[in-house]
């Protein structure tokens, strides 16, 4: 690579699944754009995937593939720019290993990500918790009712003292067997056991990521700052304990559209309302039509809110000459949900066609993919050998 470059990158993603347009309108664009001022290295971060999938290893191979051939379709250039899988270049997990020394247990307890994984794990487990206790209970309960039904079998149940007393019992070995449920505290759910070492290292992992190659710039979302934040720190600690190895990595932050999912909520696998990259024409036309729109809007006279519909914000991103129009049409009740969402299918297969092409060249050729992950494989190793060469040194670990 040359000296013109502005300097060296390196950002990589987690291997999950297809990528769909908020991922091309985000991230891949603005990669696409980099690779041109400086030294790229984007990374498939598969064990990273394993932090929180690992007994899920399946799907992992063909998530690799896929999202390699989502990389290619959208021009993120072998040519340019550096394609590697992180678990083919060991020396991630052995810079890894030495980072690990320089991080205290209370600075990886205080990552943000951490916390928030807690939080979503708990509640998993509260409501695991509640559900087994609550089914417990019910069953306690329902045997008490029919002892207590079995002592009252032989009384007149038509009088009406009689029903006062069998109504008290009954509901008191209701509340007996609901007492365990509702004991316990917050701090009665310790949450150890429910998340493993890698997770809490996930972190000390990506500042290998980054530092391995001595990358001074990492384009990143605003939600991956805190890692950036502590690969600094780590970079700093490093410098100044044994010798002066690392750059001290900047973010590229860069703003771009939020895209809704068809629902209007964030795109998201989990909600199910996403339109990926690799969708073929006709499932484009599906979820289109199926796409939420504002509800005000009933009949084609009526005014629209262009701001709070999905297929507004998809028209910005695949057919931004028309959206003043379509603007004015829609507030001023002239133009109708179904012409507008037709209009939009039309466009976005117009342009994601080209991508789609591309697409199925490389996956209609596996071997060729191979090559250009084992190619960048070679170029990445390489790298992270002549650092960590200079770091076993400055650790006088030789
Ligand atoms: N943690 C990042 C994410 O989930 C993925 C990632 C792994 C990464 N290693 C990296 C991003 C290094 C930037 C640099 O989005």
């Amino acid at each position: 690579m040359n000296g013109t470059k502005k300097g060296r990158i390196l950002s990589g993603m987690r291997p999950t699944g297809r990528l769909h347009i908020g991922h091309l309108v985000g991230v891949l664009s603005n990669w696409r754009k980099l690779q041109d001022e400086y030294e790229c290295y984007f990374e498939i971060a598969d064990w990273h995937a394993l932090t929180d999938a690992y007994d899920k290893t399946d799907q992992l191979r063909d998530n690799i593939f896929n999202i390699t051939l989502d990389w290619l379709a959208t021009g993120i250039d072998p040519e340019k720019s550096v394609l590697f899988v992180q678990s083919h270049v060991l020396q991630h997990a052995e810079l890894h290993v030495l980072f690990s020394m320089l991080v205290s247990l209370s600075r990886l307890l205080r990552v943000p990500t951490f916390k928030e994984k807690i939080a979503e794990l708990r509640v998993s487990e509260l409501k695991h918790k509640t559900k087994k206790v609550l089914e417990q209970s019910a069953e306690t309960a329902v045997n008490s009712f029919l002892e207590i039904l079995e002592q009252y079998e032989q009384g007149n149940l038509d009088s009406a003292s009689y029903k006062a007393v069998l109504k008290a019992k009954l509901k008191d070995a209701f509340m007996e067997s609901l007492k365990d449920a509702f004991t316990g505290s917050e701090e009665d759910l310790p949450y150890g056991h429910l998340v493993n070492y890698g997770l809490l290292g996930y972190p000390i992992l990506q500042a290998a990521d980054i530092l391995v190659y001595r990358a001074d710039h990492v384009p990143i979302g605003a939600d991956q700052l805190p890692h950036l934040e502590l690969t600094r720190e780590i970079a700093r600690r490093f410098n100044s304990m044994y010798d002066r190895v690392f750059p001290i990595p900047e973010p590229v932050l860069t703003e771009f559209p939020k895209v809704p999912g068809t629902d209007g909520r964030k795109m998201s696998k989990s909600y199910g309302n996403t339109i990926y990259i690799s969708d073929p024409p006709n499932e484009i036309e599906k979820k289109i039509r199926k796409a939420y729109t504002d509800p005000a809007k009933i009949r084609k006279n009526d005014p629209g809110h262009p701001e709070q519909c999905p297929i507004f914000a998809y028209h910005r991103i695949f057919n931004p000459d028309e959206v003043p129009q379509i603007e004015e049409d829609c507030k001023a009740g002239k133009l109708g949900c179904v012409a507008c969402k037709l209009n939009l299918i039309k466009h976005m297969n117009e342009q994601l066609e080209p991508i789609r092409e591309m697409r199925s060249k490389y996956e209609a050729n596996p071997q060729l993919v191979t090559e250009i992950l084992n190619e960048g494989e070679k170029k990445a190793r390489a790298e992270a050998e002549a650092t960590m060469i200079k770091v076993r040194e400055a650790m006088k670990l030789w």
